[in-house]
């Protein structure tokens, strides 16, 4: 009896709008839950290491545990055989994720040393023979996350994402910079446009958007119907609704310093719940600084929480700039 060939899987993304990008060191189980309640359509867990899965390591499989209350999730693969990579992507499809993503982008010199994310752009072959071996094992849609290429002269979306949408893969998203660019100047926006032009499965946009504005702009001059936002949920969560609410004609209004100071004292006790203490109290120092931004006369309470050394004194701290924000906000100060 021969194998039936793998039956081919719809985009994951047909219906969606926006979503949370992958983010190491960020898009874990807490963050994305909040950006879900904030009305994320779909979120990708930080890139998960094939050959560390494979080894069996308890640390890279929590990076896809999913917290209850979650919406749909990709996770993401990252590594450099094709082999690994199918072996992995039979364990992560055990616990059913909304897809598998692949990366191609990460321009971290750890990954590429190991010929991983963006080394792959340079050699299309391979990324070809990843994206085949995912798709021929995988019991839900498999996604390629690309760049526009290594550098300027060697830019190769639209061949990567050709290769991509021949071996299978369901959409793909491009992050229009050159791996020589690390995350400076500008995506380019119009290699989105290019490229879903060159393709027939979904694109996904990913670069810059960090609200409602940019969010139509790149809308209007890519015609990508799914975006994924990744700095821009920096200590903004709520991103995701003031979105929805501009695209349903709804009037948005922002988080003032309860909601803020409340989602910054959750974040931390979902974190502390995860990871213990000592790393929570650790991780949440950058998420504190990024939910200050933007508030007036914070210097103080950001140096405070930029050494906190237990929940307990992050807490009181955070307390603290509640009760001076509210008096602020309501002009008692
Ligand atoms: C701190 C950080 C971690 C990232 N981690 C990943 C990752 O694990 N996998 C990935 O494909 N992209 C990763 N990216 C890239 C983002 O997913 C996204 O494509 C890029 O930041 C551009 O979008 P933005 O301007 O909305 O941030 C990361 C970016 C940042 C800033």
């Amino acid at each position: 009896m021969t194998a039936d060939p793998p039956e081919q899987k719809h985009s994951p993304f047909t219906g969606t709008t926006v979503g949370l990008a992958p983010l190491a060191g960020w898009s874990d189980a807490p963050f994305r839950l909040l950006c879900f309640e904030y009305g994320a359509d779909f979120a990708v867990t930080e890139m998960v290491s094939a050959e560390g899965l494979i080894r069996g390591g308890e640390k890279t499989v929590r990076l896809f545990e999913r917290m209850p209350g979650e919406g749909p999730l990709g996770v993401q693969l990252f590594g450099s055989d094709p082999a690994a990579f199918a072996a992995a992507a039979v364990i992560v499809c055990r616990s059913d994720p909304a897809f598998i993503d692949l990366n191609f982008g990460c321009p971290v010199k750890k990954v590429i040393r190991k010929n991983g994310g963006s080394a792959i752009m340079r050699d299309l072959d391979l990324l070809g023979r990843i994206c085949a071996a995912v798709v021929s094992v995988s019991t839900v849609p498999v996604t390629a996350k690309i760049r526009s290429g290594w550098n300027p002269e060697e830019e190769n979306y639209i061949d990567a994402g050709r290769v991509a949408e021949e071996a299978g893969v369901a959409a793909v998203t491009l992050h229009p910079r050159y791996r020589s660019q690390l995350f400076s100047g500008e995506a380019d926006w119009t290699h989105l446009a290019d490229l879903r032009e060159a393709l027939s499965i979904d694109v996904v946009a990913s670069g810059d958007v960090r609200g409602a504005d940019d969010y139509r702009k790149i809308v209007e001059i890519t015609g990508c119907e799914t975006v994924m936002i990744g700095r821009g949920a920096f200590g903004r969560p709520w991103v995701f609704s003031e979105i929805k609410a501009s695209l349903e004609g709804r009037l948005w209004v922002p988080p003032g310093p309860g909601e803020k100071t409340r989602t910054m004292i959750r974040l931390a006790r979902m974190e502390e719940e995860l990871k213990g203490e000592r790393r929570a109290v650790v991780e949440m120092r950058k998420q504190y600084r990024w939910f200050l931004r933007g508030m007036p006369d914070v210097k103080d309470y950001r140096m405070r929480l930029s050494t906190v050394e237990s929940m307990a004194e992050a807490r009181l701290i955070i307390e603290e700039l509640r009760e001076d924000m509210e008096k602020k906000w309501t002009g008692t100060a």
